[in-house]
């Protein structure tokens, strides 16, 4: 059984470590190496962290007589762990000319063999700290994607060649009502990985509540924009205003105002017109709240999420479609894009649930500390791994993010 377990865990180390490696096969070296904001890092980086993290966590904790690859590797590829010393801040990633991209690669190489190399009683010790790798660099899969667009959009660079994407029409917006009550949210699961932050499984008081039967759509928010959403400080937090004002949003993020009329978007398959049934995404936190504001809505909290969609496992549009951007609802679906195509603000605070309890050791600090001043985003998006996500998995971004794959759905009272 053990035996069997390590086997499955290690093929999926393997098929997860070369999907990285295949992302990062149409950039360019110099896509790879480049930083566009402190918030993001080169895929380089990307590379070189997720495997200094099985090193760190895996190999140099259960093989006694390992000894490193690279001496800079835990300067170079510590992202945030403070108990393992010091690290380049992150502001200055891109300063990391050495490892070279060919040497990250070479120690990708020199790790995976390591892990291949584990005897049965190390993999057996190393499970648990295996796994987390493994969903730990399918989070950097999404984020190798989120930075490397960044870099990629403002130039109008494409990712990848632009598939069919028909303007399907908008199906209308519902409002499907749910009862609420005493409810359950949060991961019970006994076998089957899940992160700190989802635990534990706990009751949860909603009031009777309605969700939105898909996501906010371009053409919506385009009727937001020419509204003067951007420009009515009724509609927004006194936060999002001033940020609003500093950087001079007028639009989603990578949306440009065509010199002839209209709006174009950056999407990873280079840029075109905006279009109207296609998901917004690249919103942030307070953008969203003045859409629905606007809009005689809210975003919905986490719980209420998780009770009405978390039950909804279809979801076409994550990663391995290869679309890389939101798609238009399924019009016949009673609630459409329950995972996939874009995450979803919610109005809860990123926070602890009731008798949260941190990882061991080092790996107390993965989630637990960054559990202020942020939002949660539920449901995964087109970025996003199919086998990473949970009806239980909490993303987490400041309210002023923009550059992840983030979008609306809205929910209202009933
Ligand atoms: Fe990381």
């Amino acid at each position: 059984m053990t035996r069997r377990a390590i086997d499955e865990t290690l093929a999926r180390y393997r098929a997860v470590r070369a999907q990285t490696v295949a992302l990062a096969a149409p950039l360019a070296v110099d896509d790879q190496l480049a930083q566009s904001m402190p918030d993001a890092s080169p895929t380089k980086w990307h590379l070189g962290h997720t495997t200094w993290f099985f090193e760190k966590m895996v190999l140099e904790t259960f093989v006694s007589a390992y000894r490193p690859h690279r001496p800079d590797a835990a300067f170079t590829f510590n992202s945030y762990y403070e108990s393992l010393g010091d690290r380049r801040p992150r502001a200055e990633r891109s300063l990391s000319t050495r490892p070279t991209l060919d040497e990250a690669h070479a120690y990708r190489r020199a790790v995976d063999e390591a892990i291949a190399a584990l005897s049965i009683d190390d993999a057996e010790r190393a499970l648990p700290r295996l796994e987390v790798g493994i969903q730990h660099e399918q989070q950097h899969q999404e984020l190798v994607l989120t930075d490397v667009k960044s870099v990629l959009a403002p130039q109008g660079v494409a990712y990848v060649e632009r598939t069919a994407e028909r303007d399907a029409g908008t199906a209308p917006l519902r409002f499907e009502p749910f009862d609420g009550g005493l409810v359950e949210i949060g991961n019970a699961a006994r076998d089957g990985f899940a992160f700190d932050n989802e635990r534990p499984r706990h009751r949860v008081w909603l009031d009777p509540f309605a969700m939105g039967s898909r996501l906010v759509t371009a053409g919506e928010w385009l009727a937001f924009m020419e509204a003067g959403g951007y420009d009515d400080p009724a509609l927004w937090l006194s936060d999002g205003w001033a940020t609003k004002k500093a950087h001079g949003w007028r639009a989603p993020c990578y949306w440009r105002e065509s010199p002839g009329g209209g709006w174009i978007e950056a999407t990873m398959a280079g840029e075109r017109a905006v279009v109207p049934s296609v998901p917004v995404c690249h919103v942030s936190y307070y953008e969203a709240d003045a859409f629905a504001r606007w809009s005689r809505a809210r975003l919905p909290s986490e719980a209420e999420w998780e009770h009405a969609l978390g039950g909804i496992a279809v979801g076409s549009n994550l990663l391995e479609s290869g679309a890389f951007h939101p798609r238009a609802a399924d019009a016949h679906a009673p609630i459409a894009q329950a995972r996939g195509d874009a995450w979803e603000w919610t109005a809860s605070p990123y926070a602890p649930y009731p008798r949260f309890v941190p990882f061991d050791g080092t790996l107390a600090e993965y989630n637990g500390k960054f559990m202020c001043n942020q939002f949660v985003l539920r449901g995964g998006s087109c970025f996003t791994p199919g086998s990473h996500l949970r009806p239980t998995y909490r993303n987490f971004f400041p309210p002023d993010a923009r550059w992840q794959m983030s979008g609306v759905r809205l929910a209202r009272w009933r």
